[in-house]
């Protein structure tokens, strides 16, 4: 059985050290040589790299990698919080026999069945993995934001389960007692722990692999492949005016979702120009071979889930959903196509995830949130 807090909870490790107090606060590379001390030099955007970086971690500035700069103003500028979102129709029609189908309840319950931990996962691999091994600032400050939006989403999907009455346990292990949601996260784990195992330590080739093939099973398959099967049910519903509270407070996490999928692609392709020697052919087949089974996992969640068919959606058109979008995550990431010819099924979604100042989908509020508004001095 899982159990992610043994994962998750290593014992006497330097990640709670201050950065600037480690020995190994400079590369990972020079862990093993005479342990440098903190240096007092200024740094030079120049010299920033964003794995074994020699630079000071503490100074944001100069900048260096400004998209993630600019990613993390931009993921402030659409902040929200679950409880802003009105459930009452949601508990209306949840309560009412005849508002949802059979069909439509299994769906809402074995989606949140999924995401109520898979974005407490996706935190802890953030704080407890990912975060230590980056040394760019700009990228961590964006990884802050991140792990933050994180527990809202977490919180989002609590609410929910809490506003419709769903049976607390039954939803919050359904990742250990349902096949198909099991298995996309046990899929996760071994990649999870590369990150978080505390005597894991960049600076090698193979060790540099290693945490690039786990980002880009982070950025491009949990939350670019394994997320879409359940954003497009839930948004599918509230397109037919059903659940339109849960469907909403989807709509801010795809939003936010796909942000971090692209954070996730530009760090990559960084870490691909800065050390071209980790892109071996070999390594691109391994990650191809990664991405066929992810598909296949989240293609039997999307059986499991709409066995019949609901909502005027049925699992062919999630097939070739799925193709599509693993295709579209390959070349991101300058992989060849895996699926050529595939097209979307599902052209709305792009609409869902483009959200800008105008009114949402669904017409409740508007969804550029943007708290205090910026300073002005003129
Ligand atoms: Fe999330
Ligand atoms: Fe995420």
């Amino acid at each position: 059985m899982l159990n992610f807090e043994d994962d998750f909870t290593p014992a006497a490790q330097p990640v709670n050290v201050p950065s600037f107090l480690r020995k190994d606060a400079a590369p990972s590379a020079a862990a093993d040589e005479a342990p440098a001390a903190p240096s007092t030099q200024r740094v030079q955007a120049s010299d920033k790299r964003i794995i074994n970086g020699a630079t000071d971690v503490n100074q944001l500035v100069p900048f260096k990698y400004k998209w993630a700069w600019q990613k993390y103003l931009d993921a402030c500028a659409n902040h929200w919080m679950p409880q802003e979102v009105n459930m009452s129709r949601d508990i209306a029609q949840w309560k009412d026999p005849t508002a949802l189908t059979e069909d439509e309840r299994r769906l809402v319950t074995r989606n949140l069945g999924f995401f109520v931990t898979a974005d407490s996962l996706a935190a802890n691999n953030i704080v407890l993995g990912t975060y230590r091994h980056i040394t760019a600032p700009e990228c961590r400050q964006y990884l802050l934001r991140q792990a933050f939006e994180e527990a809202i989403h977490t919180h989002a999907y609590q609410y929910i389960v809490e506003s419709l009455g769903l049976d607390e346990g039954e939803t919050f292990n359904a990742y250990h007692e349902i096949a198909s949601i099991r298995d996309k996260d046990e899929f996760l784990i071994p990649f999870i722990n590369t990150l978080t195992d505390p005597e894991f330590k960049t600076g090698t080739p193979e060790n540099d692999q290693a945490l690039l093939k786990s980002l880009i099973v982070f950025a491009c398959i949990m939350e670019g492949i394994f997320f879409y099967v359940g954003f497009v049910q839930i948004l599918a519903l509230g397109r037919q005016n059903k659940m339109t509270g849960a469907a909403e407070q989807y709509q801010y996490i795809l939003r936010d979702e796909s942000m971090h999928c692209n954070f996730g692609i530009d760090l990559i392709n960084t870490i691909k120009l800065e050390n071209p020697h980790l892109w071996t052919n070999e390594f691109k087949k391994e990650l191809t071979g990664l991405f066929q089974k992810g598909v296949e996992l989240e293609y039997r969640y999307a059986e499991d889930t709409m066995p019949r068919g609901v909502l005027g959606l049925n699992s062919a058109q999630f097939k070739e959903y799925l193709r599509f979008i693993a295709n579209r995550r390959c070349q991101q990431i300058g992989l060849d196509e895996m699926f050529p010819g595939v097209t979307n099924p599902f052209p709305w979604m792009a609409e869902m995830i483009d959200l800008k100042k105008e009114k949402n989908f669904f017409e409740t509020r508007v969804t550029e949130y943007q708290t205090g508004g910026a300073l002005s001095w003129d």
